[in-house]
């Protein structure tokens, strides 16, 4: 079956976050803007999952729901199936999405007053959480060289040898710069998390929309060490738009932890909602095609920003995304201040884009751009800003 990406659809009668009108006057200052901020897509879902929740919505009941072993299968099965990674149905741990559990995460895990190492420009609710629970930020911001950021590992060890940090959350793919972390890199990290006690989060949300010839190497996969001194946050919920449905996997090969995890989420008691469930099995038993076909529609409406950047705003900067639906543009030629990047944005252009700051230091010049939309509304967004980014210098 050919999937249609090109097709518009009107998301404003719905309860989007995205298009609520409301929201974009609040926020972003004019109804009309064009949303390309917060990450999901576009697209209508692919046809194997919408049959699966019709099914079970005309069944009419819906009572408590559980994990069932389908569920867990769905979920073994995809690692096994795009990351060649096995795991063991008992290791997944059921959240109502990968925020949620790097909250529960960080209260089980960590005290008041200790330390969380995250890598700025970085994904901004994990400092939100980080701050909420009574924990300290210990960043260690990415270093951007020739378009191509990296980690430091020397000042990563740095603020791993503090006796006070517990824990580090890894962006694995990395949103917003969309780095897909090397084997290399990802063992050079973890060698130094488990030198100094530091249990590694790895939120995974990204990892099926990686671009090749980049590959996505899950943390726990690398060996039985870096499995034990790890929790894998994974979701259908990006891959496949589902992030309305509320539901993520987290993966945890280590007993002692899941245990620990597990009594957390048996308190405040969780379990999937009936529609998530059948999402899921759907989506990651059925939904390989349309995933196939939306990869190479992202990748093209990518190649298309490239061009379009290269010919009419060449002073601006695409870091190209190696996966994720998310640009990372990079405005510093303008030596604008970030709230003057804002207004051009909001005021003149009328697109609303996340700024660039929100993601933390070393974000201040750049702005993300939502690219999973159909590619007649990302060129009239783009035609905006570069009418008004024209006029700025
Ligand atoms: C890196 C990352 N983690 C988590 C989330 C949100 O996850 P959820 O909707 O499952 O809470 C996002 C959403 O954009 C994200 O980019």
């Amino acid at each position: 079956m050919k999937y249609d990406f090109d097709r518009i659809i009107d998301r404003r009668s719905t309860d989007s976050v995205k298009w609520s009108e409301k929201l974009l006057q609040n926020r972003f200052g004019n109804k009309e803007s064009i949303p390309m901020w917060v990450a999901d897509m576009d697209f209508m879902v692919a046809e194997p999952i919408r049959n699966a929740l019709i099914e079970r919505a005309q069944h009419g009941i819906f009572g408590y729901g559980q994990k069932s072993d389908e569920f867990l299968e769905a979920a073994v099965n995809w690692q096994r199936k795009r990351n060649d990674w096995v795991i063991e149905k008992e290791w997944i741990l059921f959240t109502p999405g990968v925020i949620p559990a790097l909250n529960y995460i960080v209260e089980t895990f960590c005290n008041r007053g200790d330390k969380v190492i995250i890598q700025s420009p970085v994904y901004y609710p994990f400092s939100r959480i980080i701050k909420n629970n009574g924990c300290h930020i210990a960043n260690n911001p990415l270093i951007l060289t020739n378009g191509k950021y990296q980690m430091d590992f020397s000042k990563l060890e740095e603020l791993a040898c503090d006796s006070r940090t517990k824990l580090m959350i890894l962006c694995s793919p990395h949103n917003p710069v969309g780095r897909v972390w090397t084997e290399a890199e990802l063992r050079q990290l973890g060698e130094i998390c488990i030198r100094n006690n530091v249990l590694v989060v790895s939120d995974e949300i990204h990892s099926d929309l990686v671009y090749p010839p980049n590959k996505h190497i899950p943390f726990g996969k690398i060996s039985e060490e870096f499995a034990m001194n790890s929790i894998i946050c994974t979701s259908p919920s990006k891959t496949f738009n589902l992030a309305g449905l509320q539901l993520s996997n987290i993966i945890v090969p280590n007993e002692r932890i899941r245990q620990e995890l597990n009594n957390k989420l048996q308190t405040i008691g969780i379990d999937p909602n009936s529609f998530a469930a059948v999402a899921q099995v759907a989506a990651y038993n059925h939904g390989e095609e349309w995933l196939e076909q939306l990869l190479a529609y992202l990748q093209d409406n990518l190649r298309f920003i490239e061009g379009f950047i290269n010919e009419r705003m060449p002073r601006v900067k695409l870091v190209k995304p190696e996966a994720t639906y998310l640009a990372w543009l990079d405005f510093s030629d303008y030596g604008l201040t970030p709230q003057e990047l804002q207004a051009v944005m909001r005021e003149k252009a009328k697109v609303a884009l996340d700024d660039g700051y929100i993601f933390g230091p070393g974000g201040e010049q750049f702005q993300r751009i939502n690219f999973a939309c159909p590619r007649a509304i990302l060129e009239k967004a783009l035609e905006r800003i570069a009418n008004s980014i024209d006029d700025v210098k």
